[in-house]
């Protein structure tokens, strides 16, 4: 009798210890990932924290963004929505302005608004960016001679509304990919070059929060925003060692007229802020964090849906995506 005894006692041993070695790995694991999850989404609060308190610790620092990255900016999709706002934004804190645009008579207009309103020079550039690679011919040619200090890549187009691939135009498939893949690509690799070369200026790319899964339904331009978001981290890892600044912004729902297709997006609300007060925030964290959705309230909703498994989050974009496009349906009837 005894022998088995033993045997069963040392058995038991090993399953406790064998239960404690799963337990450990468990606690590891678990710790790990909150630890990973906890610092990619404070990281950035945390740089803007220690961004504003630098004055205080070192003042012989450049504090203005006019400092930092010098006079000129560049911003594409300039006459309307969140590029819009940029540029009255950089226009205020005292940057000349080079706006980059399709259309000649809102680009004077804007042009126009803003020297009343501000002391700055300003430059305006009308090119199709669905054109391709004549664009940045013409774009080249205009801004010889000015030096760069912001690049703000906002040009970016949506479907006229959500809806499955085979629905949406083939010569709007193809102006979402060019535009919005090449714009940012081809403008960065014809402007870095004299960034590096003063050790100075900043890069911003206007991504999208629908980078975070698969939109179904508005499956091109969610994917172009996540090729944005792994081109410009590739960037700044790139640019980083010439002291050349690239920022990542990724908004939520701004109103603009990106978003007319649904009435109910066009009614705002706290998570929905103007391009107004959108692009005040988004310079706000300029130069302070390197990725950032650029508003509280979109910072706060990013942070609760990365809390849900990557499928949850597709399944819920698909029914959100499914009941946009039934909206724009119905709208487009009554109009
Ligand atoms: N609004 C949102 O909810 C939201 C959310 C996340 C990310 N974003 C991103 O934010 C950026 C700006 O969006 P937005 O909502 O401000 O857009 P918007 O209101 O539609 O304005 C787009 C701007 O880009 C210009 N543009 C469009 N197609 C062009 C082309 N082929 N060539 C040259 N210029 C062109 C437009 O010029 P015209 O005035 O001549 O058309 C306009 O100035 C985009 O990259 C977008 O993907 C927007
Ligand atoms: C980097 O740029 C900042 C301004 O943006 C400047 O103050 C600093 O001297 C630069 N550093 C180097 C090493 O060039």
């Amino acid at each position: 009798m005894q022998p088995t005894l033993e045997l069963s006692i040392y058995t038991l041993l090993r399953m406790a210890f064998i239960w404690q070695l799963i337990s450990l790995a468990i606690y590891l694991v678990g710790t790990l990932t909150i630890a990973a999850f906890l610092y990619d989404n404070f990281k950035s609060l945390i740089s803007i924290i220690k961004a504003l308190l630098e004055p205080y610790f070192q003042p012989q620092l450049p504090q203005t963004l006019l400092d930092k990255f010098g006079k000129w900016a560049v911003i594409t999709g300039a006459t309307d929505g969140i590029g819009k706002e940029y540029a009255k934004e950089l226009a205020r804190q005292g940057f000349n302005l080079v706006l980059i645009s399709r259309t000649k008579e809102k680009l004077i207009a804007v042009t126009n608004e803003i020297e009343s309103e501000h002391k700055v020079k300003t430059k305006w550039i009308a090119v199709d960016f669905a054109k391709g690679r004549e664009a940045y011919e013409q774009i080249e040619k205009e801004l010889a001679g000015i030096e760069v200090g912001i690049l703000v890549n906002n040009v970016g187009r949506m479907y006229d509304y959500p809806d499955t691939l085979d629905m949406v135009p083939e010569d709007l498939v193809w102006e979402i990919l060019i535009i919005n893949v090449g714009a940012a690509t081809m403008l960065t690799r014809k402007i870095a070059p004299q960034m590096k070369a003063r050790r100075k200026g900043a890069i911003v790319n206007i991504g999208s929060g629908s980078e975070l899964q698969p939109m179904p339904n508005m499956a091109v331009y969610a994917a172009t925003k996540k090729y944005i978001t792994h081109f410009t981290q590739a960037l700044e890892r790139e640019l980083a060692e010439h002291n050349v600044t690239v920022q990542l912004i990724m908004p939520l729902f701004v109103l603009t007229k990106m978003n007319e297709y649904s009435s109910s997006v066009m009614r705002g609300g706290i998570l929905i802020p103007t391009a107004s007060s959108f692009a005040k925030s988004a310079v706000f964290t300029l130069g302070k964090t390197s990725t950032t959705t650029g508003f509280w309230t979109h910072g706060l909703q990013y942070f609760f849906m990365k809390l849900a498994p990557l499928r949850l989050r597709t399944l819920i974009a698909h029914e959100l995506g499914r009941r946009l496009r039934i909206e724009a349906l119905e709208q487009k009837k009554l109009t």
